[in-house]
């Protein structure tokens, strides 16, 4: 999704701002531009494709400057052109801004504007706030005073950056509703603002997070916080213990290779510290699960998107098996709109890689109306789903790269069955030796899951044999299920092959109509309670002609002697099995895609962060 860096100091802003730009590359785009004032004007340069583009537009026609904003673009409004990437400068020329959301009455403010005979230059929303601003100005109004009155004006989730050679002394940003981060970086007479954390990692550590229908009026020296009704807030000051080198990939060909590789790392540091072996005893601290809390609670919805919503669908099983607490998954999009039942007995718990996703934040907002208990389990640190949650379990991964996500999937599974004995445990409902039993469990993860990484060579042999394929289907039943649904999901994602995943009791119902020779159908049979279904559901595959994978714990003769291939995982308790089940699908799509020299890590129409509705 759009990332935005803005800096003000005595430096050139233009390489902070591409060196930024860079860092938040991660997060899809399809266009990029940057605007800086120099003397008395603002120099804009804009290009559409990758940022690697606008660098060489720089380089042939050079701009320096202070301060300066840049922008990569995921489009909404309007095709990903030069035209349309931002910045996008008013009709004066001494105004220009970048922007991440949807401005929802855009047509309305547009009408205004061109009965005002305003000139538009290219077919987004943008261009709307920076004219409306120009027209606040008109009468000698302040910057931030015409900017506040514009920043109240525009409708949905919005983040807007703003300068202007009138007062080039400041940067105004603002915060408009949950379109992603806005993150101030506070150094020595100058400052830095940007989408993301890791765009300004190299020149701070010291930051302000911007709240919704917040603005910040920032200079070299000083930030002032206000709310856009103009109250003045006192910023509070973070210090980001973030590990900006983990952010670079090292000796794997992608961020995705190298974060599917990561997960034995992530799983260890996820269980480490939080598990009494001993005592067999889970601690969530960051959670603040009280045992008079765990008894109150009457039902759990899980909202998500993409990924995570199919990490949440394994959560329910885990939860309502472990906790017996009802469970609902409601993908993120939907539930603000589907009258949820929810009151204060119930929890509404995010998981969220980004902490930023609009929807999913816009959930938790659904939530928090309706008197619910708030909860998420997020990777981002500081990011605003963990700011407005009531509990949190941080999500031990380090920054995912690739727009793929790997280990942020598998993490919070493992969260999901710790949390699941927790509440267990505190409801009093879990006998000391299950309880005993499910927490040493695990102690298996690391090496189960480093033993299923080693297998890569295999699964890469399987990749070669599938590289043309055209379509494909995921059977899974009971927990492995919404395996079946990651799995296709990755495979769509960065190959571009056309794959579903479905419960595999319905194959008979729909999909087993779309199996013949062509249509390699991928089976998690796994040693699990719903082993002999699956057997029967690779019988079915097998009698359409369909080339059956499977993915299968290792020993199990019987699926071997049914599949054209298996992919094994060693032996581990059913109900932590898609922790590591998912481990060879990841590794499958990620080889079909690397194979077919497709751009991994940043697939096309695709954002890591998606901070629009
Ligand atoms: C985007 C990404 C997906 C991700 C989803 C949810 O669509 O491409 O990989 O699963 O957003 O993101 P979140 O940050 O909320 O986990």
């Amino acid at each position: 999704m759009c990332g935005i860096v803005g800096y003000i100091g005595a430096r050139n802003a233009t390489p902070i701002i591409l060196g930024g730009l860079k860092k938040l590359e991660y997060r899809g785009y399809d266009s990029a531009g940057v605007a800086v004032i120099h003397g008395n004007q603002i120099e804009v340069r804009r290009e559409a494709g990758k940022l690697s583009q606008l660098v060489d537009l720089i380089g042939k026609s050079p701009i320096d400057g202070a301060p300066g904003i840049g922008h990569t673009r995921w489009a909404t409004h309007g095709a990903p052109s030069a035209k349309n990437a931002h910045p996008h400068l008013g009709n004066s020329g001494k105004m220009v801004v970048v922007h991440n959301g949807i401005v929802e009455n855009f047509l309305e403010l547009k009408a205004e504007l061109d009965g005002e005979g305003i000139t538009f230059n290219s077919d987004t929303d943008t261009e709307t706030i920076v004219h409306l601003a120009e027209c606040q100005r008109a009468g000698g109004t302040s910057f931030e005073e015409a900017a506040r009155r514009t920043f109240k004006r525009i409708h949905g989730a919005n983040v807007v950056v703003l300068i202007s050679t009138d007062e080039p002394d400041k940067i105004i940003a603002a915060r408009i509703g949950n379109a992603g981060g806005v993150v101030i970086g506070l150094g020595e007479g100058e400052n830095f603002i940007a989408s993301d954390i890791p765009a300004i990692l190299e020149h701070t550590r010291r930051v302000i997070f911007l709240e919704s229908r917040q603005m910040a009026v920032v200079t070299k020296d000083s930030v002032e916080l206000t709310t856009l009704d103009g109250q003045k807030i006192t910023p509070e000051i973070h210090s980001i213990a973030y590990d900006a080198v983990s952010a670079e990939k090292g000796e794997y060909r992608h961020f995705m290779q190298k974060e599917i590789h990561e997960q034995v790392r992530a799983l260890t540091d996820t269980v480490a510290g939080r598990v009494d072996f001993q005592e067999g005893r889970i601690r969530l601290p960051e959670l603040k699960l009280t045992s008079e809390l765990a008894k109150r609670i009457q039902r759990i919805y899980i909202t998500a998107c993409g990924t995570a919503a199919y990490a949440g669908m394994v959560g329910k099983y885990l939860i309502e098996k472990i906790a017996r607490i009802p469970v609902e998954v409601v993908i993120a999009s939907e539930f603000r709109y589907s009258d949820p039942i929810v009151d204060e007995n119930t929890v509404v718990m995010a998981i969220s890689q980004s902490g930023e996703t609009a929807d999913t934040l816009a959930a938790m907002e659904e939530g928090r109306k309706k008197g619910a208990i708030i909860w998420s389990i997020v990777n981002a640190i500081g990011s605003q789903a963990m700011r407005v949650s009531d509990g949190t379990i941080s999500m031990q991964t380090g920054p995912e790269i690739g727009v793929a996500s790997t280990k942020a999937f598998t993490a919070p599974l493992v969260d999901q069955y710790m949390l699941a004995i927790l509440l267990a445990d505190l409801r009093g409902t879990l006998d000391e030796k299950t309880r005993k039993e499910l927490v040493a469990d695990l102690r298996l993860i690391p090496d189960v899951a480093g033993r299923t990484l080693d297998t890569e060579s295999q699964v890469e042999k399987i990749a070669y044999e599938l590289k043309d394929i055209s379509g494909c289907l995921y059977l899974g039943r009971g927990i492995n299920m919404p395996i079946a649904y990651e799995g296709a999901l990755k495979l769509k994602e960065i190959s571009y092959v056309h794959a579903e995943g479905y419960p595999a009791g319905e194959m008979k119902h729909g999909p087993i109509a779309l199996i013949d020779e062509e249509m390699p159908v991928i089976c998690l049979a796994l040693q699990d309670p719903w082993h002999e279904k699956m057997i029967s559901q690779i019988q079915q595959a097998k009698a359409r002609g369909g080339t059956v994978i499977a993915v299968a714990t290792e020993g199990d003769q019987l699926v071997a002697d049914m599949a054209d291939h298996v992919l094994w995982i060693p032996k581990i308790p059913w109900m932590l099995s898609p922790i590591i089940s998912v481990f060879p699908l990841q590794m499958l799509a990620y080889h079909i895609a690397a194979i077919r020299g497709l751009d991994v890590d940043q697939p096309r129409n695709l954002a890591k962060s998606v901070t629009v509705e």
